[in-house]
């Protein structure tokens, strides 16, 4: 199958170009401009934006927060409407089970079969056992070359000490593994939520209280440190706050090949949307915290300027009513909502409509963020670009639509938007996934199982760009 998507504006991360593209079979034969029209199929995108597929480096299909588990990978239809080809999903280490075993049998089970969209893994270490830090070097061989510790969460299983962080950074640099940290000092947290309880003040709002910046900026800074004793690479997964990124600054001016990504909601959402009436407030609990204004300034500065390599979603799609609800009434806390915002749907949405639309982001540095820079730091050599020999994931984007983007059009599976009411300039119109059309005029058209695996190479964090 040739499709010849012509007369459109390409984008990419190094620019933009009046321009057509062939795709032939799974990939993408050619980009140029009067390419000979012989195809299957011929679209027509004048007006429109051609870009490469997005690549969400960060979503959570298989989270499970205090027995309650997130929707999965027969969600994965709401990222490519939202214009995302590829996911990587972070699995946790089963305990007992090695690395590598614990992905395996999750893929089986979870993925394999059942996504929409191609996907990889990045593993969660649980269980830092001699033989498991041992087993690290062989995820670069098997495709999985990044592993996340989290730095927060005491007392659960996924809690990881700086034992552990430091054991995986000399071993992850011995074979091209990048370690990932969620970095929130978990003492920090830890006595905050038992004050705020013993002082009643349990309702949703007392997250922010509980893990302000300081708490996010000492374990950044903690995590550098640690991987600059091991002269290994570093990605910080969603910075949230100022202080966080001068951390990562500092790094990277010292010449440390730290990397550091941040995600839509903490572009556009505030620390005040915790305060919303009744219980609402819930919807809004993710790790970590929603911050303010002068964060979010700083965060967008960083974007255009490098300082963040990527913008991910961390999607997590946990329902309001049944799952949020665990942190309400007598007895229950802050501390019991399952944390996580679903937003795999509306990451380009936000980054275009707050982003491009308003002056803040240049439509190149768009594209480098949502899909270029995470497909080279996970090492997916033909992810995230547009040209010959890539994977055919192309996405026709529509600049003139105009939306609002709401729960009632979303496939994301879960009760709520966490952006409900927020306009929507522009929208994903077509797809192609592998060169096969997987949305039309902005619904999805393609069937479950259509997503594979796609493996990384090792060390993709050092292919990156670094901040200039
Ligand atoms: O609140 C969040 N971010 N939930 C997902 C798990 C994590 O911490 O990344
Ligand atoms: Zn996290
Ligand atoms: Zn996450």
């Amino acid at each position: 199958m040739k499709t010849l998507i012509k007369n459109g504006t390409v984008l990419t991360a190094e620019g933009e170009f009046r321009g057509d593209i062939l795709l032939n079979g799974e990939s993408i034969a050619a980009v140029g401009s009067g390419i000979p029209a012989e195809a299957d199929e011929i679209i027509d995108a004048e007006g429109k934006y051609v870009m490469p597929g997005g690549v969400d480096q960060h979503v959570h299909f298989s989270f499970t927060y205090k027995g309650s588990k997130v929707r999965g990978f027969e969600t994965s239809n709401a990222a490519a409407v939202g214009g995302t080809t590829t996911v990587l999903e972070f699995v946790n280490q089963v305990r007992g089970k090695g690395l590598i075993e614990s992905i395996e049998d999750y893929r089986k089970t979870d993925a394999d079969g059942i996504s929409m969209v191609d996907y990889g893994f990045h593993v969660v270490m649980t269980d830092p056992r001699d033989e498991v830090i041992d087993e690290i070097p062989q995820l670069a061989k098997a495709g999985y070359p990044t592993m996340k510790l989290f730095m927060p969460y005491k007392g659960m299983f996924f809690h990881a000490d700086d034992d552990a962080i430091l054991k995986a950074l000399y071993k992850g640099r011995e074979a091209g593994v990048t370690v990932m940290v969620h970095a929130e000092n978990a003492d920090m947290i830890d006595v905050m939520t038992k004050k705020l309880i013993a002082e009643g003040k349990t309702a949703p709002y007392y997250h922010a209280v509980s893990r302000p910046p300081v708490v996010e900026a000492e374990a950044t800074r903690r995590a550098i440190y640690m991987a600059q004793m091991a002269d290994a690479p570093l990605y910080v997964v969603h910075v949230t706050c100022k202080e966080a990124l001068e951390e990562i600054k500092k790094a990277y001016q010292n010449g440390q090949p730290i990397y550091g990504e941040t995600c839509a909601h903490y572009l556009v959402l505030d620390e005040q949307d915790l305060a919303k009436p009744g219980f609402e407030g819930a919807k809004y609990v993710c790790s970590p915290a929603l911050r303010t204004q002068e964060h979010r300034d700083a965060l967008w500065e960083a974007i255009e300027r490098k300082w963040i390599n990527a913008v991910s979603s961390d999607h997590c799609g946990f329902d309001y009513e049944k799952q949020k609800h665990m942190g309400y009434g007598e007895g229950n806390s802050f501390a019991d909502i399952p944390n996580g915002a679903p937003s795999l749907q509306n990451r380009l949405n936000i980054l275009w409509t707050y982003g491009v639309e308003t002056g803040r982001l240049s439509k190149s540095r768009f594209v480098d963020l949502m899909a270029t820079q995470p497909a080279k730091i996970n090492g997916l050599k033909k992810k995230g670009r547009l040209a010959p020999g890539c994977d055919g994931d192309v996405v026709i984007f529509d600049p003139a639509y105009r939306g609002t983007m709401s729960v009632k059009n979303n496939l994301e599976g879960v009760d709520y938007c966490p952006f409900e009411g927020f306009e929507q300039k522009g929208r994903p119109e077509t797809v192609f996934l592998r060169g096969q059309k997987i949305v039309e005029n902005g619904s999805y058209i393609g069937s479950k199982g259509q997503g594979k695996f796609v493996a990384g190479e090792p060390f993709g964090a050092a292919y990156g760009d670094s901040a200039k």
